[in-house]
Parts: C-alpha cells; sequence; structure tokens
C-alpha cells in the first residue's frame, strides 16, 4: 500500500528533533516533504505553520507534522488555516484519539517537551490511525462551519 505524502517543518526550537523524525519516516517508507528551516537559526514558527499548513490544506500533502519549543506556537498558528485541525500531543493516547475522533490533519509536539523516541512512537501511531467517522463527523463539520 502506498503510503501518504508527510510534509513537515520545525522552527529552530524543533529543528533537532525534526531531523531525526524525518529520518525516522523516511526508513518507515514515508514520502516527505521539508518545508524547513534547515539549521538552528531563529526563525518565526507561525510562518513554518502557515506555509505547512496551506499545503494540508489545499490537499498538496495528506498530512503534515509542525516542531517547535513546545508544539503550542505552531498549533495555534496551523488552526487558523480554514480546513486544518491541528493538534499538539505528548503521549500516543492523544496522538491515537485525535485521529479517530477528530480527523486531526497536523500533529505539532515541542523538542523541550518529549524526547525523540515517544515523538517517534507518537508519530507512527497518529500516522497509522483511520479517522473512525460516524458519530465524529457531524462534529467535524460543526467546527467548519
Ligand atoms: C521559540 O523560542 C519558542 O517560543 C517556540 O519554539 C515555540 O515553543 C512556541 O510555541
Amino acid at each position: 500500500m502506498k503510503k501518504e505524502r508527510i510534509i513537515i517543518g520545525s522552527d529552530h526550537a524543533g529543528y533537532k528533533l525534526k531531523e531525526k523524525i524525518k529520518k525516522f519516516l523516511s526508513e518507515e517508507g514515508y514520502d516527505i516533504y521539508d518545508t524547513g528551516i534547515y539549521s538552528e537559526e531563529p526563525a518565526d514558527y507561525p510562518l513554518i505553520a502557515k506555509e505547512t499548513a496551506v499545503k494540508v490544506a489545499n490537499s498538496q500533502f495528506d498530512k503534515g507534522i509542525l516542531i517547535c519549543g513546545t508544539g503550542i506556537g505552531m498549533c495555534i498558528a496551523a488552526n487558523k488555516i480554514k480546513g486544518i485541525r491541528a493538534v499538539v500531543c505528548s503521549d500516543t493516547t492523544s496522538a491515537k484519539l485525535s485521529r479517530l475522533h477528530n480527523n486531526a490533519n497536523i500533529l505539532c509536539f515541542g523538542e523541550r517537551i518529549i524526547g525523540s523516541y515517544l515523538a517517534q512512537d507518537i508519530c507512527k501511531i497518529w500516522l497509522e490511525t483511520d479517522f473512525e467517522g460516524g458519530r465524529h463527523i457531524k462534529r467535524i463539520n460543526l467546527i467548519e462551519d
């Protein structure tokens, strides 16, 4: 089965973890596009979040992953784009439920908050869990409206 196309981005505070996650997901067979940044030079996370979220919202990519210090700024910014359901997850249960119930299309987390092994597990479970549909569809549509 063809794996989804994933877009990933970070600011300076998430750069190192982004590089690790990129390598991990490539080894898992995902097609990864890196929207930056490409060094630890200070960068403004809202700009990376916007560029990434727009490309997910217009279906250039199936899902996005955004990493900053906490994941919070990226998540707030990404959710300003219509059609985006971005979540911050620091545990695998939230990651799984954000797909099952919320059909989240952008996953955010923080390099200053979680370790790289946990981040890998969170990405894996988030990418492998499908939206449950059913009673959740109406609620997703209410968010959209
Ligand atoms: C950068 O210092 C930091 O504020 C940013 O990475 C992020 O954590 C914001 O939410």
